[in-house]
């Protein structure tokens, strides 16, 4: 693997979650497999979750990691080309991958959507163009239209938790306060119609009008309006707020209630309820889910580090 960007990514989805199930339960088992490699970590913007899983994962695999918050601590970065570098950017893109790749034998790199230029931010522009100038393998740490280390973890954690060889899992929508991408909700769709493809599951998507995901990223999904119509039966319930795709970047007033709540929960077939965090308590998710039996959100953000593991070792095992 010298890229690991989205689903086409991965061939077999049992395979790559079996290999990283081998990895939790034997964590050191590829000590030396990363000895004399480095990872660089390359932040455009905040993360907990990613920053330490991602680099717990290379530890284990003796990797030496170097984190650099772009946003913070590097120059500012020209993305575009053909520009006279006279205004506030100092740095372009193409020396700084370069430079990088020169210190790092995998990169890693998080870069956020504008959510103001669909057409820039779903061309991955500045993903790709970091790709081509760094010259070494890539892990997305989230890019503009995509999370897979979070969906890839995510799908560690339906297979682990399932009481049924073909769980109904359902990603929901929820409310925020703030415009967010659409990245998580299409990546995990994108996962979860994969994995119904190779008979993994059955994944229905519930939102209000409005806020269609971009059907690159549903195909074969079941969609509905109706959240407690795709409740029932529910094995997992995925909750997730995004911003509009059609309108981009838009937020409508929403009817009804789409915070999941017990009362929700109810109608489910005992779902486990899944987030991938930061989540906001009380607006997009219960406290009382949260802190019940049913939230899988710390066992899901404990298998970011297996998720990332089995990227990274078969990226070594790529460039050895
Ligand atoms: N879920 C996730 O990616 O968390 P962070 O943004 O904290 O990395």
């Amino acid at each position: 693997m010298n890229k690991f960007f989205s689903v086409v990514d991965v061939d077999n989805l049992s395979e790559i979650v079996k290999e990283a199930l081998e990895l939790k339960a034997n964590p050191n088992a590829n000590e030396s497999l990363g000895k004399h490699k480095t990872l660089g970590l390359v932040f455009l913007n905040p993360s907990l979750r990613t920053r330490l899983s991602t680099q717990k994962a290379a530890m284990n695999l003796g990797m030496n990691v170097m984190v650099m918050n772009m946003d913070k601590d590097g120059w500012a970065l020209e993305t575009q080309d053909g520009v006279v570098m006279n205004g506030t950017t100092v740095e372009h893109i193409r020396e700084a991958a370069a430079v990088m790749g020169e210190y790092c034998d995998i990169l890693g790199l998080r870069s956020f959507p504008s959510l103001k230029d669909k057409e820039a931010d779903y061309n991955e522009d500045l993903f790709n163009k970091f790709i081509k100038f760094c010259g070494v393998p890539v892990v997305s740490l989230e890019s503009a239209t995509r999370h897979p280390l979070q969906s890839l973890t995510d799908l560690i954690t339906i297979t682990e938790h399932k009481n049924v060889a073909k769980p109904k899992v359902v990603l929901a929508w929820a409310p925020h306060v703030k415009a967010l991408p659409q990245a998580v909700p299409n990546s995990f769709s994108e996962w979860m119609c994969k994995a119904q493809e190779q008979g993994l599951v059955e994944f229905t998507i519930a939102h209000p009008e409005g806020y269609d995901l971009n059907e690159d990223f549903t195909q074969g999904a079941a969609i509905t309006h109706d959240l407690k119509e795709a409740l029932q039966g529910a094995d997992f319930v995925y909750v997730k707020n995004w911003s509009s795709y059609k309108e981009y970047g838009k937020v409508y007033p929403v009817e009804g209630s789409w915070m999941m709540d017990n009362e929700k929960l109810a109608i489910t077939n005992d779902a486990k309820v899944m987030h991938c965090l930061p989540v906001r308590r009380d607006l997009e998710l219960s406290s009382e889910i949260l802190d019940g039996p049913n939230s899988l959100v710390i066992k899901e953000a404990s298998n970011r580090v297996w998720a990332a593991q089995v990227v990274l070792k078969r990226m070594l095992e790529t460039i050895k």
